[in-house]
């Protein structure tokens, strides 16, 4: 699959499959947040895998908006610093490549960003000086989802020739 094919196939899962993931792909995928660029090269985030059952339970009795992870084979809790300009940029950018990695080799996951903040903290030791700012939960997906089912506002409305609002000639 090229990136563009993943980027247009590529759905949030939700509801996984109980089929054990390889420790290649989690390796993968975890090389794919390494090797992703961050705001002056900083690399200050940090990746917490969770692989054990009771870890995942308790990410998702944690979550706010996330209870599913729950059925995800395994997570992945994405610590930055907030001190970084553009942190956030920096998570969107590392969870995006390792959706995309996964993907790739056939494996679905879903993002969430609600967390009971002190109970997080407290239940995965983090840190003061980081904050956790996304969880990602990977499996094989359930439903097989194409990306057909997209629901996405057409370019002509988002995307602009010259200056705003100027028509595209695409
Ligand atoms: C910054 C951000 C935060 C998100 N937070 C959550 C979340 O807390 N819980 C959740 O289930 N999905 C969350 N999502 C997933 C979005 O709902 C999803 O990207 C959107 O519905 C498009 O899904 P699709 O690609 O399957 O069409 C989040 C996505 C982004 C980019």
């Amino acid at each position: 699959m090229d990136a563009f094919d993943a980027i247009a196939t590529k759905l949030e899962t939700r509801q996984f499959d109980k089929k054990e993931v390889s420790r290649d792909v989690k390796r993968k995928v975890l090389e794919a947040a390494r090797l992703t660029g961050s705001s002056n090269n900083t690399q200050h985030w940090r990746f917490i895998l969770l692989e054990d059952a009771k870890s995942i339970n308790c990410l998702a009795e944690d979550a706010t908006t996330g209870p599913w992870v729950k059925g995800a084979n395994f997570a992945v809790l994405i610590l930055a610093n907030p001190q970084v300009n553009g942190y956030m940029i920096d998570v969107g950018r590392a969870l995006q490549d390792m959706q995309l990695t996964a993907w790739n080799l056939g494996i679905g996951s879903g993002i969430f960003t609600g967390f009971n903040q002190d109970k997080l903290r407290q239940d995965f030791a983090i840190p003061q000086n980081l904050v956790p700012a996304a969880a990602l939960g990977f499996g094989y997906p359930a439903v097989k989802k194409s990306g057909k089912k997209k629901k996405r506002n057409p370019l002509n409305q988002i995307a602009y020739s010259e200056k705003f609002g100027q028509a595209l000639a695409l």
